[in-house]
């Protein structure tokens, strides 16, 4: 989704947020754009796609040095994806650029009152309301100006404001789910949405939150809530981390999913350290265990719900994140709650840990990047380390995921997690891929394919499908195989690719059969994918879609209309 990055310092400022764009570009977004000032004038360059493309025009423009900037990619939500909509956007007078990440609800009010007051508007986007409101409330100290506007925002919001009359200073405000962080280097400051993008530049990375403002200088950086001067201690960031390459494979997913015997590693080094015994005494004290999460990570926690009651630990209630606000779900103080998130930033789930947080609920994150939002409000924060995913199509974060989940299960229980098994056969089904991309090539103009599952395979069965549904834009469903008879067949036919997910329970996978009968009589074709311990099995589906997008030419990281990290409700 939008990114934001902007650059204050000795160097030159339209280079450092061009490199910084370049770092933000997983994030999805459709067009690009910079402001910088030079001449005590703001000038902007933007341009439809990628970053490349922008690139190559500010190379083109050959543009003066200038020692601040401000760079943004907008993925559109409000107007179409033009120049014109880009960011930043610049106030009618010329005099304040802002980049903003959210949306302002009451833009159209705001738009209007503005317009009856003389200012002409050049976009169709909510975003230009706010320089243009921070100009009406000019004065010499920019801070006021941009807190006044903010009395008139509503909304949710992160943005960079500056002004050609303080070309020194950069403020920054921040209310609702949209995360900003501030990273100091000698002499230069850093402001980005995306944390993992500091990690390796500044020596201290602050984040702001909600509420707050920061009135950033080369040299200083100074905090204010509520009218008031405020001191902020800078994150605990363990690991700087570095930027992600595609190495030896063509893209990130495929890289991805190569790393999972990696992952598996990197979590075992990590939780022989960690002693869970205060999270499991927590556990044992709760009634309900509630989960939250979206998309993939939403698959995560169905998993790892199954897994806990399996054993009989807990009763887990699992909450599409979004959903939360609108089921109105039986909460009480005494149940504890688990977020899953491989960014930490998706809007939704952080607006459920919000509503978990204040019903009184001792909050567990999972979640893929430390010093996040998510990661930060979270009583406990249960990293995935799982390292960079690149690729918007989550694989190995899934993984982490559900191991992670798996791990406190076995704390819980007093067992051992097989780490050594795991990685070997995600090693083995790494190696079935040829086999995989010969299904591919066999059924790769079918019209449908369904995901048949039990038990646990069912839970991979919905994973499965939203794995080729959002790289290969096939129609494709998970279905827990008894429940197909039940309206699903009406679309089985000879166009159709039914993959069967066998479970490695037998008397499931017994019944399975009932339903592989069911598609192979109406003419499907037919794929089975071996038993696997674990949720491991999904690897032959992440191969799947990927080679599929590949067949159809379609690049799988960057799927068409999606981001990789959700920051809007
Ligand atoms: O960063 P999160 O795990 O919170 O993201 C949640 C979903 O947006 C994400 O899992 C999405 O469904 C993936 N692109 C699916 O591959």
């Amino acid at each position: 989704m939008c990114g934001i990055i902007a650059y204050l310092g000795k160097d030159n400022a339209v280079n450092r947020v061009t490199e910084g764009l370049k770092t933000l570009e997983y994030r999805g977004y459709d067009s690009a754009g910079l402001a910088y000032i030079s001449k005590e004038t703001i000038h902007t360059v933007k341009q439809v796609g990628p970053v490349d493309a922008l690139v190559q025009k500010v190379n083109d423009l050959k543009l003066p040095k200038s020692n601040i900037a401000l760079g943004h990619t907008r993925w559109a939500t409000h107007g179409g994806i033009t120049e014109q909509n880009s960011h930043p956007h610049v106030s009618d007078d010329g005099n304040i650029a802002v980049v903003h990440n959210g949306i302002i609800e009451n833009y159209i009010q705001l738009k209007s009152d503005l317009e009856s007051k003389g200012v002409t508007f050049k976009s169709a986007t909510d975003t230009e309301v706010i320089p243009n409101l921070i100009s009406q409330f000019k004065s010499e100290n920019i801070l006021k100006s941009v807190t006044e506007a903010c009395k008139y925002l509503k909304g949710s919001y992160a943005f960079l404001a500056m002004s050609c009359d303080h070309p020194d200073t950069i403020v920054a405000a921040k209310n609702g789910s949209q995360p900003l962080v501030i990273g100091t280097v000698k002499d230069a400051v850093y402001i980005s949405s995306d944390t993992p993008t500091l990690t390796s530049k500044c020596d201290k990375i602050y984040a702001l939150e909600d509420a707050e403002f920061a009135v950033i200088c080369p040299t200083s950086v100074k905090f204010h809530k509520f009218g008031k001067s405020i001191v902020k201690k800078p994150l605990a960031i363990m690991a700087s981390v570095k930027p992600a390459t595609k190495g030896i494979y063509n893209t990130f997913m495929e890289r991805e999913i190569h790393e999972i015997p990696d992952v598996i590693e990197a979590i075992e080094r990590e939780y022989c350290k960690r002693d869970l015994t205060k999270l499991v005494a927590k556990i044992h004290a709760c009634d309900t265990i509630h989960i939250a999460a979206c998309g993939t990570s939403y698959h995560a926690g169905l998993y790892i719900a199954r897994m806990f009651e399996r054993q009989g630990l807990r009763r887990v209630l699992v909450h599409v994140a979004s959903e939360l606000p609108h089921t109105n779900p039986i909460i009480n103080p005494r149940d504890i709650a688990i977020v899953i998130s491989q960014s930490g930033e998706t809007a939704d789930t952080l607006s459920a840990m919000k509503t978990f947080k204040n019903r009184g609920l001792y909050t567990i994150a999972i979640c893929n990047v430390e010093g996040s939002s998510i990661w930060r409000y979270a009583d406990t924060a249960l990293p995935t380390v799982a390292g960079t995913e690149v690729a918007v199509a989550s694989t190995k974060a899934y993984i982490a995921q559900t191991l992670v989940g798996e791990i406190v299960v076995n704390a819980i229980m007093e067992q051992p997690t097989n780490f050594v098994s795991y990685r070997k056969a995600a090693h083995e089904i790494l190696g079935h891929s040829e086999e995989i991309l010969k299904v591919v090539s066999e059924n790769k103009d079918m019209n449908r394919i369904f995901f048949l599952g039990k038990g646990l395979s069912a839970i991979t069965a919905l994973e499965s499908a939203l794995k080729v549904k959002e790289i290969t834009y096939r129609h494709c469903e998970g279905i827990a195989a008894g429940e197909l008879k039940h309206g699903t067949l009406a679309l089985v036919d000879s166009n159709t690719l039914s993959i069967i997910l066998t479970p490695t329970d037998e008397a499931a996978a017994q019944k399975l059969n009932n339903s592989i009968h069911e598609v192979k009589s109406r003419g499907s074709h037919i794929w089975t994918v071996p038993p696997v311990e674990s949720s491991l099995q999904i690897i032959y589906a992440q191969l799947f879609a990927l080679h599929l997008a590949q067949k159809l030419s379609l690049d799988p990281d960057k799927p068409r209309n999606l981001a990789k990290s959700v920051t809007v409700e």
